[in-house]
């Protein structure tokens, strides 16, 4: 039987019913059928991709048509599973009007079920106007990617009492402003453990601890696939880098000494044309 799509009622019941509930990023067709088939309730096409898929240092230079395609893709591998897309750098900080049109692009031409965007009270206008277009929204604080240059680098946040309460206050704005989730990356635990007591939409944690409403992991680091650097809070289930580069050399080897291909992974000509076509060389 075909899995269920969840929907934000489904979602809210989780945490209602304190569900842990499980997700992944996944950024083309066969992540997404996998996630799919190991039962994720959830998947980000985050703007990770930059950094997963392009190499690009980080998520800033990601455009709204990259995370399109991306979408599509993902979307066809998980027809029956809720598909998040992630509003890159620059598509929806410059105006409230970019914000609601953007987000829009990824419902028409993506067929996503929620959009998610980074910060605080400062993007707040733009969740309720997504939010008044009919659209659900997915809040993020914390160690925000795309503003990675004011935080310092890719940092933990809210580790002074200071600044956990600034981001519990930003909680509160973005529940305030419609969101129906929130997620809260690289944050100390007992902080996101206050969120998500304090607030009454689910909160996901990746990076905060298991006192959260669930777990999000990107699958590049899930699979040991991304190679540049691993964030503390990453656990690898797997060594997919190490595996692929074997098969390649394996590969590479078998070609060099001749090994393959086999005639069993070559095509046979049909009977009795081969001696024709020697005929017709002569000619
Ligand atoms: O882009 C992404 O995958 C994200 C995670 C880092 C939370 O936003």
């Amino acid at each position: 039987m075909a899995k269920k799509k969840l929907s934000r009622f489904d979602l809210q019941g989780m945490k209602d019913k304190k569900e842990s509930l499980v997700w992944i990023t996944a950024y083309d067709y066969w992540t997404a059928r996998f996630a799919e088939e190991a039962g994720m309730e959830m998947i980000l096409v985050g703007d990770s991709l930059g950094m997963c898929v392009y190499g690009y240092e980080g998520t800033v230079p990601v455009t709204m048509d990259q995370c399109i395609y991306h979408c599509e893709a993902v979307r066809r591998g998980a027809a029956n599973t809720f598909v998040i897309g992630d509003m890159p750098f620059l598509s929806y900080q410059v105006s409230v009007e970019d914000a609601v049109r953007n987000a829009g692009r990824f419902y028409k031409e993506a067929h996503v079920d929620a959009i998610k965007l980074e910060g605080g009270r400062r993007v707040c206008a733009q969740i309720r106007a997504i939010v008044d277009g009919g659209m659900l929204v997915m809040g993020h604080i914390g160690l925000t990617p795309q503003s990675s240059g004011q935080l310092g680098g890719f940092k933990a946040q809210g580790r002074t009492a200071e600044t956990a309460m600034e981001l519990i206050v930003d909680a509160r704005a973005i529940q305030e402003a419609g969101a129906f989730s929130l997620l809260v990356e690289a944050v100390p635990p007992e902080v996101c453990r206050i969120i998500r007591d304090d607030l009454n939409i689910p909160v996901y944690s990746i990076g905060a601890g298991i006192d959260a409403d669930g777990q999000l992991m990107i699958c590049s680091d899930v699979l040991g696939v991304f190679q540049a650097f691993t964030p503390k809070f990453v656990k690898k289930y797997e060594s997919i880098a190490d595996k692929t580069i074997a098969a390649f050399t394996e590969y590479a080897k078998d070609v060099r000494s001749g090994q393959f291909p086999q005639p069993e992974h070559t095509y046979k000509m049909v009977d009795g044309e081969l001696p024709k076509l020697e005929k017709l060389l002569k000619r």
